[in-house]
């Protein structure tokens, strides 16, 4: 049956050319030129910073960076702890080529106490996306635990810079602990996270000042910057022993389905792995507190732990990819499933970045939500370490790059 229609279709075309010659069909619809599948990093491993050999200090840790997009200038900023001269500071560097080349732009110094011998741990850096009080969208602010000269207090400041992180200023004392010391029992604060979310910054940190908690994870919510309200929690656990800690989270999906994940590392877990990465879903950056705790446990049983970092992608099907990173594995563990505690993968392909402790990730614009910028300050307590970054490429059908409009 398939030969008699091809033959008859073969004797239909001089009959066809011998007629009138036909209109010309018409234009096909303009085909959208196939979108280029990125699959390769554009590097791997670039080292931003190394304490000159003179330092007394040559310790480095805690890599942050944040992408500018309100000038669509796609100019990287990145923070990190290491012992410059003077009073303690925040270190800024800035690259405006994607990462490849990077230069000292500015530091941040603290407010609260004196710093000439003190230190600042756990820096944070992002860009507000929308106004806050007087800061405009674009403002980019940045926050990290200040210990005094004499180390008897942590101090979780949040300062902003108008000008791209060239110059900076103080805004306001988040919230104050005891001296820095992991013991439970002893009422430190730790580790700021800052996300903008429907009119409000939420400032997540550690919180070791809750005598039913040895520690757990809260934050404090502001609409002006400059007042913040009550601590709220986030992840406080009945059995006071256990130490929740080191919040991220990223929104997970777009528009009215999107949810929000907050990853942490349970210190003094019970079972085998020690500091083994939980996580918590919900409708709002702001509403963890009452949530189901849930555990990253990979398809071929391996347990991420310590110092997770959390994002999303939009690339890899309906619900995107997360993305968490820890600070034991080379590897990642991803999940498209919207965070289905049942669906982790341990990514074969060991990204090229080494571990460190919380090493962060960070989504690259303009790469059709494929590569990932990591961040790395080094081991958990080396000496001498120093900063690096490189790229890795979620695997996943690409998605349409949004165009950046500048001040949008
Ligand atoms: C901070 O401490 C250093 C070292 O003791 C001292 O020289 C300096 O004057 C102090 N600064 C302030 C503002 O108190
Ligand atoms: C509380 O957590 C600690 C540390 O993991 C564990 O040893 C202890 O058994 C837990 N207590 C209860 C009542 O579950
Ligand atoms: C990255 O490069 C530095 C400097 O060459 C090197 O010491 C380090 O081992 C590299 N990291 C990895 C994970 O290969």
């Amino acid at each position: 049956m398939r030969l008699s229609v091809v033959v008859s279709l073969l004797f239909a075309i001089p009959l066809g050319l011998a007629a009138a010659p036909p209109a010309p069909p018409p234009p096909p619809p303009h085909p959208a030129p196939p979108a280029p599948v990125s699959v390769t990093p554009d590097f791997t491993n670039i080292t931003v910073f190394t304490p000159p050999s003179t330092w007394g200090s040559r310790r480095t840790s805690y890599a942050r960076k944040t992408v500018l997009r309100h000038d669509c200038s796609n100019t990287i900023l990145a923070v990190f702890t290491a012992s410059f001269p003077g009073p303690a500071s925040i270190p800024v560097f800035q690259s405006t080529d994607g990462g490849k080349t990077w230069s000292m732009l500015s530091q941040i110094f603290f407010n609260t106490g004196n710093y000439t011998g003190g230190s600042i741990a756990q820096p944070f850096i992002y860009e507000l996306p929308e106004s806050v009080g007087k800061f405009p969208a674009g403002t980019v602010l940045a926050s990290g635990n200040g210990i005094p000269r004499g180390g008897a207090s942590t101090n979780i400041e949040v300062h902003a810079s108008l000008d791209k992180g060239k110059t900076w200023e103080f805004v306001s004392l988040v919230a104050t602990g005891a001296a820095p010391n992991t013991a439970n029992g002893a009422h430190p604060i730790w580790e700021p996270f800052i996300l903008y979310h429907q009119g409000q910054v939420g400032v997540f940190y550690s919180d070791q000042r809750d005598p039913l908690h040895g520690q757990k994870l809260a934050h404090q919510q502001s609409s002006d910057l400059v007042t913040w309200g009550p601590v709220i929690d986030d992840v406080a656990m009945a059995n006071y022993t256990l130490r929740p800690g080191m919040t991220t989270i990223a929104q997970i999906g777009n528009g009215k389905k999107a949810k929000f994940m907050l990853s942490y590392e349970l210190g003094l877990a019970p079972g085998p792995v020690p500091y083994a990465v939980g996580y918590r879903l919900s409708d709002s950056p702001f509403t963890f507190g009452n949530e189901a705790d849930l555990q990253i446990v990979a398809s071929d049983g391996t347990v991420p732990a310590a110092g997770p970092y959390t994002i999303w992608s939009p690339v890899g099907g309906p619900q995107g990819t997360i993305v968490v990173s820890d600070s034991t594995y080379a590897q990642v563990f991803t999940n498209t499933a919207g965070g289905d505690p049942t669906k982790w993968v341990k990514q074969g392909v060991a990204p090229d970045q080494g571990v460190s402790y919380t090493r962060s990730l960070t989504l690259m614009p303009d790469s059709q939500g494929k590569k990932v910028l990591f961040g790395n300050g080094g081991l958990y307590g080396l000496s001498s370490a120093f900063v690096t970054v490189g790229e890795w490429v979620i695997p996943g059908a690409p998605v349409k790059d949004e165009k950046c409009v500048p001040g949008a």
